[in-house]
């Protein structure tokens, strides 16, 4: 079993002030060094959060990035100004963003190859909808998810999420067996594509103090995305001690 990962991403949450008094206060709180962890801070936090982190073992880690380079994207962030503030690991293809912002996979896939190409992890997120499941399809639109995403990649050096969407934010969490389910399936469909199984799968989707246990526990889960209980620095320490 790969070593945890607690990612806490903080969505549109908590300004530059907000940041400064939930890591210092999360600095103090004690870690276990069985597990990683990393925040993803909005953009607007993320200089500030850098300095807080600096020296903590916590890693630092963005929502997004552009496909391109540099040049006109108005409102676009590259993979060197991220690089440029100490950012390690990037999301990539977020539900929200792929229901609200409407990426594609093609351009998820573009995504992913700029952030290895500099040296980022991507965190490739991938999950169905209620309707796929009710109708017995997630493994399919996971799968093609996961295709589609990691065209042309050749590298371990990425991370996959399964966040079902309907598990997002609402309370509803994934039985730790399907989630289990679904993290092994990923894992056969990455030893498919990549030649290895050895990358780490997380689950996210309403983990919780009272929860994160027993989901990562599951032999085939390798960590969590959080979202709302990565925000406040109790929650968050509570779930990288794993309750
Ligand atoms: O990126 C995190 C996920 O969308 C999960 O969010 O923990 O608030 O359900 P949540």
């Amino acid at each position: 079993m790969m070593k945890l990962l607690i990612a806490g991403n903080w969505k549109m949450n908590l300004s530059v002030t907000d940041t400064e008094a939930m890591l210092s206060e999360l600095k103090n709180k004690t870690r276990s060094d069985d597990v990683d962890s990393l925040i993803i801070p909005p953009f607007t936090s993320l200089d500030a959060a850098r300095k807080l982190l600096d020296g903590t073992g916590i890693a630092l880690g963005a929502q997004n990035l552009s496909h391109e380079d540099d040049g006109a994207f108005t409102g676009e962030i590259s993979a060197d100004m991220l690089l440029d503030l100490g950012v390690s690991h990037v999301l990539v293809g977020h539900s929200e963003r792929r229901e609200y912002q409407k990426e594609t996979d093609a351009l998820l896939n573009l995504k992913v190859k700029k952030a290895v190409a500099k040296g980022l992890i991507p965190i490739l997120c991938v999950g169905e909808k209620k309707a796929d499941r009710d109708s017995g399809e997630h493994e399919s639109v996971v799968g093609n998810q996961l295709k589609k995403g990691l065209e042309g990649v050749h590298t371990t050096d990425i991370i996959v999420a399964y966040e079902p969407t309907w598990a997002i934010g609402t309370g509803d969490v994934c039985k730790p067996d399907d989630a289990q389910a679904m993290a092994a399936f990923i894992k056969g469909e990455l030893k498919d594509l990549l030649g290895t199984d050895a990358v780490r799968v997380l689950y996210g989707g309403s983990v919780k103090p009272s929860n994160v246990k027993e989901l990562m526990a599951q032999p085939s889960i390798d960590g969590a995305l959080v979202g709302g209980a990565s925000l406040k620095a109790d929650d968050f320490a509570a779930l990288i001690n794993l309750g």
